[in-house]
């Protein structure tokens, strides 16, 4: 006989929590079910953890093996639930995501809600959150309560506090040959896009109680993307749920050895944590060691000197340019305990660029990677094109305020002003 319920449960890299998600399945108080572990290609910690859960006959697995470089084309919860719900046979369809428990009785009330309204076909429930450390520790929680009766639940209700017919899904699937749209825009919200696609058909009927628990952890994707640009500059130094670290130079991810860290003058402190999807949209660029004095990788915007010399440069597009006066140091706050030193013979083997001076002009080329303060605006520079940034987004990135500029408007007015580096909406 088939179960009542498919569950599918969309798992990436939570080691710590994916198991209790399972478990919060096992728990149930009704036991018709089946549950469908969706894995997007996670680590082994994760698959470990999996596993140990294969045994059971009710519960089906399935690996995407996404690659890393295609995970920002698609949101890859909706991908993996699109994937999902053919392979599934339950009346009702729910649904569970890594970080969230079941309460023990979710699914029988949801499914008694259900059979005993035949006219009705979505159900939602409160849902109570907790916000918690690395550890998992509680940090702090609140209760996303019912709101009555909803024609519009998009944004009002989470993921995993739906349960719905298959029947409806199939309407869906009907009028629009997809089930969740996964649409990488709505990565944020996916859910609220397929809930509108529900709502089209009909309301979702409330049960006013709490019937699942969502971890927040410093970690999901939410947490992570908050106040990221659209681009993430060069010179960021950025790292997702794995311990490499990069640097983002000319757009490109570069992996920067431990060894490298301290002789180009880096900080730990201002590695910014990003998103698998967003860090992986980055295509590899040379990787940072040894090897970048001699073949003239050595990232851009670092300031470099020869050890017997004393002329100082600033690297930029993969040029050297000469930095004229200690003005010009003092003007755009280049930091000389970041002064990276290089070989005399390795500095002549990379092209020079234009120099750099400390007064304006139009023909003046600005220093990459500079944060400008005009009025109450920010900007950055790349490219000597000035790029209007939030100083939310300055703050994610891990700019600090000593190292801001200041510009009068009629300096700014010298140079073109390009795309703006604004954060995207997003929920949280
Ligand atoms: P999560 O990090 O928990 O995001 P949020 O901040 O919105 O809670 O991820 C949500 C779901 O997406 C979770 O079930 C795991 C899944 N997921 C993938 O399947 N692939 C991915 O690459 C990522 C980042 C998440
Ligand atoms: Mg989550």
């Amino acid at each position: 006989m088939n179960p009542k319920v498919s569950v599918i449960l969309t798992s990436y890299n939570k080691p710590q929590t994916v198991g209790k998600a399972i478990d919060s399945v096992l728990r149930q108080t009704m036991q018709e079910w089946e549950l469908f572990i969706m894995d997007d290609a996670s680590n082994e910690e994760t698959a470990k953890v999996i596993n140990k859960y294969l045994n059971d006959k009710r519960i089906h697995y399935c690996n995407s093996y996404v690659d890393d470089q295609d995970r920002y084309k698609k949101t890859r919860y909706a991908a993996l639930i699109n994937q999902a719900i053919p392979l599934t046979t339950g009346k009702y369809l729910s649904y569970l995501t890594d970080d969230t428990e079941y309460l023990p009785t979710r699914l029988k009330e949801m499914t008694n809600f259900l059979d005993r309204y035949s006219n009705i076909d979505i159900v939602y429930s409160g849902q109570m959150i907790q916000h918690v450390d690395n550890e998992l520790k509680l940090v702090s929680m609140k209760t996303r309560k019912t709101k009555g009766v909803l024609k519009r639940a998009a944004n009002r209700v989470d993921h995993c506090s739906v349960l719905h017919s298959r029947t409806i899904a199939e309407k869906v699937f009907r009028k629009y040959r997809s089930y969740w749209d996964d649409n990488p825009k709505y990565w944020h919200n996916g859910d609220a896009a397929f809930w509108s696609r529900l709502n089209e058909f009909e309301p979702f009927y409330p049960i006013h109680k709490v019937l699942d628990i969502s971890y927040k952890t410093p970690s999901s994707f939410q947490k992570l993307n908050a106040f990221l640009p659209p681009k993430i500059p060069d010179g960021i130094l950025v790292k997702g749920l794995g311990s490499e670290v990069y640097l983002i130079d000319q757009q490109k991810r570069r992996q920067i050895k431990d060894e490298m860290f301290d002789r180009l003058k880096y900080n730990h402190q201002k590695i910014v944590a990003v998103p698998d999807p967003v860090l992986f949209k980055y295509p590899c660029g040379d990787p940072i060691d040894e090897s970048i004095f001699r073949n003239q990788t050595i990232p851009n915007q670092r300031l470099i000197k020869a050890e017997e010399r004393a002329d100082l440069f600033y690297l930029q597009g993969n040029q050297k340019r000469k930095i004229l006066d200690q003005k010009a140091i003092r003007r755009f706050h280049f930091k000389l305990e970041e002064l990276v030193h290089v070989n005399q013979e390795d500095i002549e083997n990379i092209a020079d660029g234009p120099h750099i001076h400390s007064t304006f002009s139009p023909k003046f080329i600005l220093p990459d990677g500079v944060i400008y303060l005009e009025g109450s605006d920010y900007f950055l520079s790349y490219k000597n094109i000035l790029h209007l940034i939030h100083i939310q987004v300055l703050k994610k990135l891990q700019f600090s305020e000593a190292e801001f500029v200041r510009m009068t408007k009629e300096e700014r007015l010298l140079f073109e002003e390009g795309e703006s580096l604004l954060f995207e909406i997003f929920r949280k």
